[in-house]
């Protein structure tokens, strides 16, 4: 990657990883990510605020290489996951005189996750400021976004937030700076889905706190700066509320078309009512896509037919998956066929008890569905919709 500059003597240093395809080893990325990097030239000192994953460090020296850096003093850490804390030992080769910049709880992590020697940190508080001489660094602590050490770094003569994860996402781009602005709210949305919607009551707390600085730029460790960052601020803020949409999510399964001739027609029947919903094969659906559904979706009903008694895996998989990232939808229910028995709506609720919803009366089919199933199903369209007309969070 070309080394950018966001302002004088700020650049952005890191690697842009085109070819990515999984994050976690489940998120899909199709865009691939980037690993975002910045070096501060201060009148006395130079930082680096976060590196990269240790699979592109050659990039990261390469770009160091071509911006002459000779001396680092700083490296700020504002996370200690790998893919921006992984090449801090062999920064920590390269300028053996720098110091890692970190909070207490992220030293501990980068202590045993990279086996960097206690000597190595200075350790700071929430609020303190490190002089580089004409630029000034003041830490501000913003826990739980995604982990408990994280937190951002503001450089405050340039009024530049470097946010770690936090208004990430996973998005390669020559732009160092966001044109796009609906795509790139639409690729933060797929990150906030996956990565940050569990942690919404802390990111409310995190967001007034850096609602308090005047910022010019907020620059994270994934994807694209933002120039005009009330845009992303103004996103999050809606996603953390309460707020959700006159909209239901279908995630399901069908082995034989029973189950699917019962999504159809439950999505037919919430169509008919204006209500907007989105039925996903599951065994197909890009998982990060039925994430971002579910970020303003008043409903989940979820669909599957019966093996062996229970659920599909694939189902009983995404379950799991849902119940991790813990969608505000405010109600849900199961629907599905089955051939003589099944525990599928109990095992259902049991890999779902994250989720803070009503839940509505299932509809279960024995076999492929017929007249009165369809009824049944007409009733749930009719129930969902009188249950969003009467919420006071469906916008
Ligand atoms: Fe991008 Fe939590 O690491």
């Amino acid at each position: 990657m070309a080394v950018r500059k966001i302002k004088k003597d700020v650049y952005a240093v890191g690697a842009i990883d085109w070819d990515r395809t999984l994050f976690d080893e489940i998120i899909p990325l199709p865009d691939g990510t980037s690993y975002n990097s910045y070096v501060v030239f201060g009148s006395e000192k130079t930082a680096l605020i976060d590196t990269v994953d240790p699979e592109k460090e050659e990039e990261l020296f390469e770009n160091l290489k071509e911006l002459n850096v000779k001396r680092i003093d700083y490296i700020v850490s504002n996370h200690a996951e790998q893919d921006h804390s992984g090449a801090i030992p062999k920064v920590l080769e390269a300028f053996p005189m720098a110091k890692v910049v970190t909070n207490e709880k992220c030293k501990g992590f980068e202590k045993d996750l990279l086996l960097i020697d206690d000597e190595k940190f200075i350790t700071i508080k929430d609020g303190d400021t490190l002089s580089l001489g004409n630029k000034t660094l003041k830490f501000v602590f913003t826990p739980w976004v995604h982990w408990p050490e994280t937190m951002s770094t503001y450089l405050v003569e340039d009024k530049i937030m470097f946010t770690g994860d936090f208004f990430g996402s996973h998005i390669a781009s020559s732009d160092l700076f966001v044109k796009n602005e609906a795509k790139a709210v639409e690729d933060a949305k797929r990150y906030y889905a996956e990565i940050m919607m569990p942690f919404r009551m802390p990111i409310r707390s995190n967001l007034k706190k850096i609602e308090e600085y005047d910022i010019d730029f907020i620059a994270p460790t994934h994807g694209q700066v933002y120039d005009k960052p009330q845009l992303i601020l103004n996103a999050y803020k809606e996603w953390v509320s309460e707020n959700v949409k006159n909209k239901v999510v279908i995630p399901y399964v069908s082995m034989h078309g029973s189950t699917r001739k019962i999504v159809d027609h439950l999505t037919s029947a919430l169509i008919q009512r204006g209500v907007e919903v989105r039925p996903y094969n599951v065994i197909t659906a890009d998982i990060g896509e039925v994430a971002m559904s579910l970020v303003d979706a008043a409903t989940i009903v979820v669909a599957s037919p019966t093996v062996l008694v229970g659920l599909h895996p694939t189902a009983a998989y995404v379950l799991s998956f849902i119940n991790a990232i813990r969608p505000k939808v405010k109600f849900g229910t199961f629907i599905g066929s089955y051939g003589w028995a099944g525990q599928c709506v109990n095992q259902a609720k049991s890999l779902t008890s994250n989720l803070k919803v009503e839940m509505l009366e299932p509809v279960l089919v024995k076999g492929y569905p017929k007249a009165e199933d369809f009824k049944s199903l007409d009733d749930l369209a009719e129930k969902i919709l009188k249950k969003h007309e009467n919420c006071e969070y469906v916008k």
